[in-house]
């Protein structure tokens, strides 16, 4: 066999499939930091297990479904309402999810929403062995299993409990908090020796990692070193992996006569304003109302600016049955139909607002928006500087791959990326990006002022350090790099032994 086969198993395929018909069913792209990640990786001979985000309760449906994903090199795992309900709306997404980002555990009133903190981790143990069932029916021996982020915490230790020659990573798409907030979980201790069980464990970046392996010194009492974390003898290597985009895909993207289409309704559709832009999924982790206060407050102090700027926010619907995220979208909706009463005139309002997802071209189009406003309006300083700014004000966030999709489509442009440093890209990005702390409202707000009338000269500077490392930090390279230290990993453990 020529190329190593890769096993990726996520709880989300790349694809979410729509029934149209009995045995007939239309997949769509689904959105997210992992999957965009995991679609640049081609090297590999890849399959893909996971959850097609529908629930599926006939034969016929799941043969049908089975079939067109194969296509696509997906095998489907099919998760019923009740196991969906406890194990991704309840112990993934309204506890681990939360408590991963420094948002704390759910209180009493939420929890009694759902069921018990017992019961959804038993959902939880349940599902994860559930994808091991699929990983273990499809596994030939050779072939590589990587297991991605906080839903499949199980996963690593229900595969070696299969077959302990397997190799298996695991990687992790948000932050690994300080053990100080680990520890709050009941089942603590479980989780993080069901991740030992992998042979390599990665994280984004260099803190998360070492959050990790304090977890396992205090509150498994094992030893820590430099390599990873030890158990009686046996090795489990933990290290950073930077996550990073097919920086090509955009870059190419802008080439097309599709995209610059939609750049020329945009440029009609604002002419004359700056453009800032939000794009995220509608989640607590995002800041999302932190920014649009900030946004409120600068038009505030800064009256002659209020019908020159506008701020885009596309925020994508996400984990709707989950009660918090249908608290937040209220009160988002709250905050800015009120900016829009107390700004807006007749004709314009300050934020655009959008409640859904955007398909690839169109999202590169808002990326690079000002690009063909710059051919018209060639250089006129001052207002129509032709910048425009990416605000990402994340309260913790994995990595943020926005910002790096951001920074690939603005090369002409170099517009200003306006980044929370609680994102993980603000250690990449840092020196490029005008950081901020997004619960300080004042700080973000004057950061606004300060990317909107930056002198084009910083512009160029701060743009071309983030262009360089996104343009060199890739998926693609990013995953090469995981799979060879995994394979590496378990040549050397075979020669331990
Ligand atoms: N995205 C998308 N369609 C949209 C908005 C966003 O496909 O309408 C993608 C975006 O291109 C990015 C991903 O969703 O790749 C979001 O990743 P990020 O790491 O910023 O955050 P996450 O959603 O994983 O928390
Ligand atoms: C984050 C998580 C991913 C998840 C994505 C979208 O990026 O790290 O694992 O797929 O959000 O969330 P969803 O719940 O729709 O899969």
């Amino acid at each position: 066999r020529s190329k190593q086969r890769l096993l990726v198993v996520a709880n989300r395929l790349p694809v979410s499939a729509i029934r149209r018909g009995d045995d007939s069913w239309q997949l769509e792209m689904s959105v997210g930091g992992l999957v965009s990640a995991l679609l640049g990786v081609k090297e590999f001979e890849a399959r893909w297990i996971g959850w097609a985000g529908v629930n599926v309760p006939d034969d016929i449906g799941q043969k049908a479904l089975t079939t067109a994903l194969a296509e696509k090199r997906c095998i489907p795992v099919f998760l019923d309402e009740e196991i969906v309900h406890q194990y991704y709306n309840g112990y993934c997404n309204n506890i681990l999810w939360p408590l991963f980002h420094y948002l704390g555990l759910p209180q009493e009133d939420r929890l009694a929403t759902t069921r018990s903190f017992q019961s959804q981790f038993d959902a939880y143990k349940k599902a994860n062995q559930l994808f091991a069932d699929v990983v273990n029916n499809i596994y030939e021996e050779g072939d590589v299993v990587w297991c991605h982020d906080y839903h499949l915490m199980f996963l690593p230790k229900c595969l070696k409990d299969y077959n302990s020659n397997i190799k298996v990573g695991w990687f992790l798409h948000t932050p690994f908090p300080s053990s100080e907030i680990h520890r709050m979980l009941p089942s603590r201790s479980e989780l993080l020796r069901s991740v030992l069980a992998a042979d390599l464990v990665g994280f984004h970046t260099y803190d998360y990692a070492r959050h990790f392996v304090s977890a396992c010194t205090r509150i498994l009492g094992l030893e820590g070193t430099p390599e990873g974390v030890e158990d009686q003898g046996r090795l489990t290597r933990v290290a950073a992996f930077p996550i990073g985009i097919d920086s090509d895909r955009f870059i190419r993207a802008l080439e097309l006569p599709q995209v610059k289409d939609h750049i020329k309704e945009l440029q009609d559709r604002f002419a004359g304003r700056k453009v800032m832009l939000g794009v995220d999924r509608l989640d607590m982790i995002k800041g999302i109302p932190q920014k649009i206060l900030a946004f409120e407050k600068y038009l505030e102090e800064n009256p002659n600016w209020r019908d020159k700027v506008v701020l885009i926010q596309i925020a994508v619907p996400t984990r709707t049955d989950v009660p918090d995220y249908q608290r937040l979208t209220s009160q988002v909706h709250e905050i800015v139909g009120r900016i829009n009463g107390r700004f807006g005139s007749l004709t314009t309002v300050p934020i655009h607002h959008l409640d859904r997802s955007l398909e690839f071209h169109a999202l590169c189009a808002l990326y690079a928006v000002t690009e063909a406003w710059r051919l018209i309006i060639p250089c006129l300083p001052g207002i129509f500087s032709c910048l425009d700014v990416a605000l990402v004000t994340s309260l913790r966030d994995g990595m943020n791959l926005v910002s790096y999709e951001f920074v690939a489509c603005q090369d002409s442009k170099k517009g200003v990326l306006i980044l929370s440093e609680f994102a993980g890209a603000a250690q990449s990005l840092g020196a490029g990006a005008v950081l901020v702390n997004p619960w300080n409202i004042t700080e973000v707000a004057a950061s606004i002022g300060y990317a909107l009338n930056m002198p084009a000269d910083e512009r160029e500077k701060r743009h071309h350090h983030n262009f360089m490392h996104v343009t060199t930090h890739t998926s693609q390279e990013w995953a090469a790099t995981f799979v060879s230290e995994l394979n590496d990993t378990t040549v050397e453990a075979q020669l331990r032994t």
